[in-house]
């Protein structure tokens, strides 16, 4: 668990906190990245110090599915880009998912969630959750009264995705945190989609961040890797946390934290390899940079794809006519809106020549990498959907979903313009 107690460059902009926080080539001989501690465990001189360090005395290292030095760094750099006072790094965006809301979770609890979620995600609320007695309440995402008509005395947590996919759709955070406030709720926030540098939810009213690090964070498709970030700020003291006493007692403000790391992370044995956690870090670095154009070229991308007439419909929340259109630009504070577009053909057979036609654009399951990729999701990651669960989804056989680039903008409207045109022959 990384404790976000280093804060070296709080006195920088962002785009320069993004290449420096957490860096301590003082302690790494020089070296301008950390090591990577290959180690399952660590060697204690003591049995007075391993004993302490058990009971959570010291910050030294055990075994490596409790913590690990390299992961340490990581944790400490993305929860002081998000706001945050803690974090812990897992083996996968679905790991940091699954014990950021099992840590909230009891046989019997319910929550109540935005039905704009990443398909595994769903999958996980919907039917692995429900055989646990465990109800997620999906409401319309950015329909608030839905949200708050539909707490009651069960509830333990409101879920949202920060851009929900594939509808790309922008829930007021702030709204939604003050709702969850209200009722002595915490407001949990995956914000994979948009990245720290699009929006950081803590500074909106969320309580805990989820990430899945494998992909703006990452960038370059590497290595997969999930985070858990705790603003440190949730009082768990309050009537609907009786759980939380421990938890409270050992370690105060971070009480959410250790919960998830102490009773789930470490138990389900969700942890993140060192050299993912690095690879991780060397993303990290150009994640401004890469931001800013993956927000241009996006940008344009809609614009272009707007006026070709093969394009039935568009869902990016940059368009004027998206209904996120105004929460987005308050949101993001007018930086951009994201760089994923999901956009309507003919039918499922024109979404397959299209796709069959591109000759740059990638065509596989992931998202968030500087290469531009291309998926049509009925076919492929919902397959094993039924025609309902697909529809309440907007999971429909005419729709494609491309995750934008850096490359030249030019090169990739040339790539989705020779595969349109060849919609025509
Ligand atoms: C919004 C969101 N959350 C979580 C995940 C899961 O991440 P991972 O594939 O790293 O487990 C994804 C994956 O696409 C995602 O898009």
């Amino acid at each position: 668990m990384g404790v976000n107690n280093v804060k070296l460059t709080e006195n920088y902009r962002f785009n320069t906190r993004v290449i420096h926080e957490g860096q301590k080539p003082e302690e790494w001989e020089g070296a301008t990245l950390p090591p990577i501690y290959q180690s399952a465990s660590h060697v204690h001189a003591t049995a007075e110090n391993l004993s302490r360090t058990f009971a959570g005395k010291t910050k030294d290292h055990i075994y490596m599915r409790l913590t690990n030095p390299t992961n340490r760094v990581l944790e400490e750099k993305i929860s002081s880009l998000e706001g945050g006072m803690g974090a812990v790094t897992m083996s996968s965006g679905m790991a940091a998912v699954t014990n950021a809301c099992m840590a909230l979770l009891r046989s019997g609890d319910e929550f109540v969630t935005g039905n704009s979620l990443f398909m595994s995600t769903y999958l996980l609320f919907a039917n692995i959750f429900k055989k646990y007695g465990i109800t997620a309440r999906f409401v319309e995402s950015s329909d608030m009264d839905a949200l708050k008509n539909a707490i009651n005395d069960k509830t333990r947590f409101i879920y949202l995705e920060t851009i929900g996919n594939p509808k790309m759709d922008v829930p007021d955070l702030g709204i939604a945190g003050k709702i969850a406030h209200e009722h002595g709720l915490p407001l949990l926030v995956d914000n994979t989609l948009a990245s720290p540098y699009l929006c950081r939810p803590i500074e909106q009213g969320a309580d805990v961040v989820i990430h899945s690090t494998t992909k703006y964070l990452s960038g370059h498709g590497a290595a997969t890797g999930g985070m858990v970030i705790d603003s440190g700020k949730f009082p768990w003291n309050g009537d609907r946390f009786p759980d939380f006493k421990p938890f409270i007692d050992r370690k105060g403000d971070l009480a959410y934290m250790d919960k998830v790391w102490r009773e789930h992370h470490i138990n389900f044995g969700t942890t993140q390899a060192p050299f993912h956690s690095y690879l991780t870090m060397i993303g990290i670095d150009t994640l401004a940079l890469r931001m800013e154009r993956h927000l241009e070229n996006t940008s344009k991308v809609a614009q272009f794809l707007k006026a070709r007439p093969e394009v039935k419909w568009i869902n990016y929340a940059g368009l004027e006519d998206h209904p996120s259109h105004n929460t987005a630009t308050r949101l993001f504070n007018r930086k951009g809106y994201g760089a994923m577009i999901s956009f309507g053909l003919k039918d499922q057979e024109e979404c397959f020549r299209f796709i069959n036609s591109l000759r740059l654009i990638y065509h596989l399951a992931n998202l968030g990498d500087c290469k531009s990729l291309v998926i049509h999701p009925f076919s492929s990651q919902y397959i094993s959907f039924d025609k309902e669960k697909k529809a309440a989804l907007s999971i429909t056989p005419d729709m494609i979903r491309l995750s934008v680039g850096i490359e030249a903008y030019e090169d990739i409207r040339e790539d989705l313009e020779q595969a349109l045109d060849r919609l025509n022959e």
